[in-house]
């Protein structure tokens, strides 16, 4: 306890936020996470730091940090297996190397808009943390949501499945991602979150799939000409906690930590709604030309919903990943 509350007075220092209730609480949390803090994510972090506070009256103290500052997202995760992270927000696909049964909420094509990922979500995220729990030894106390992931490129616009062969891509490294850009004819780059800019500016990848207000945050409309509308795949991402952490507090903090995280995910959903239409607008006047979707979707679809059984096997199998999928599917009939 000690340690982690000196670690985190060294933390909330360095960051320059308040410190004053650091020394004061019962428990600190750190709350690592991939992106900087114009983006939903850090949104989202902020809200569950103040919900947190709020709702454990000052008994657990949340301090952040954002744009990969204790590791990358892989490495994060790895870490609150062990409970030397309290908790983060990670993308699924970042997730399921650790928790392959994520996987199911990134099944290509799986939602047409926000409203079904919101619905399919919140029916998934209580039978999800049971395997998760048990896989990655983390908890999803709440599942955001920013939007569909969309194909950014430099030189060369992708308006058709032709278009995208000889680019080199980079993806989140994970199974579902890789297998899917094969499909449509390429061998994709696995690469980490935290290399990709970089990668970008010195030309060692054409392109990269994230939501628009990535490309936003991310700076990429200084190395990025063109944004294809693919929609494969939303970002989804659990607000995790490390089961160790959560384990060892009372009940009365893990349902202020379980209510904030539900609260501070329905607020990042709904923002990065809002966010995700001005930053179409932002990208336009930054100098990208927003192509819309591929003028050959369905083949893009068709492609990669045929290869969703290959899945099965590596996102916690097929009884799970049908039964994940009747779950799902249910909610959002029923939304
Ligand atoms: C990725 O592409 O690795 C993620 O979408 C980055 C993120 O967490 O925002």
């Amino acid at each position: 306890m000690y340690f982690n509350k000196m670690m985190a007075g060294i933390g909330v220092c360095s960051l320059g936020l308040a410190s004053s209730a650091v020394f004061s609480a019962d428990f600190n949390m750190r709350l690592s996470h991939g992106d900087n803090e114009s983006n939903p994510t850090h949104h989202a972090a902020v809200k569950f730091q103040e919900l947190v506070q709020e709702y454990s009256e000052g008994r657990i103290d949340v301090s952040i940090y954002p744009s990969n500052q204790l590791g990358d997202e892989q490495e994060v995760a790895q870490s609150m297996r062990m409970g030397t992270i309290e908790s983060a927000i990670v993308y699924t696909g970042n997730l399921v190397p650790l928790a392959p049964s994520a996987g199911v909420l990134m099944l290509p094509y799986a939602f047409t808009s926000s409203e079904e990922a919101w619905a399919a979500m919140d029916a998934l995220q209580e039978p999800l943390n049971e395997r998760i729990s048990n896989e990655a030894g983390v908890r999803a106390v709440g599942l955001l949501e920013k939007g569909f992931r969309v194909l950014t490129t430099s030189d060369k616009p992708v308006r058709t499945l032709d278009d995208l062969q000889g680019q080199n891509i980079r993806v989140s490294p994970n199974k579902i991602a890789i297998d899917t850009f094969s499909a449509w004819g390429i061998e994709p780059t696995p690469m980490a979150w935290a290399e990709v800019f970089s990668a970008l500016q010195q030309g060692v990848i054409d392109g990269q799939e994230n939501p628009y207000t990535t490309a936003i945050s991310s700076n990429f409309y200084e190395v990025q000409d063109y944004i294809t509308e693919i929609h494969y795949m939303m970002w989804t991402g659990p607000l995790l906690v490390s089961e160790r952490f959560y384990q060892g507090l009372p009940e009365d903090l893990q349902a202020a930590i379980n209510r904030a995280g539900i609260e501070a995910a329905n607020y990042e959903r709904e923002l990065s709604a809002r966010l995700t239409e001005e930053a179409k607008d932002e990208l336009v006047e930054l100098g990208m030309e927003l192509l819309g979707p591929p003028e050959d979707e369905a083949e893009w679809q068709e492609k990669a919903r045929a290869i969703w059984p290959e899945f099965y096997a590596d996102i916690g199998g097929e009884e799970w990943a049908l039964e994940a999928q009747r779950i799902m599917q249910e909610a959002i009939e029923n939304q």
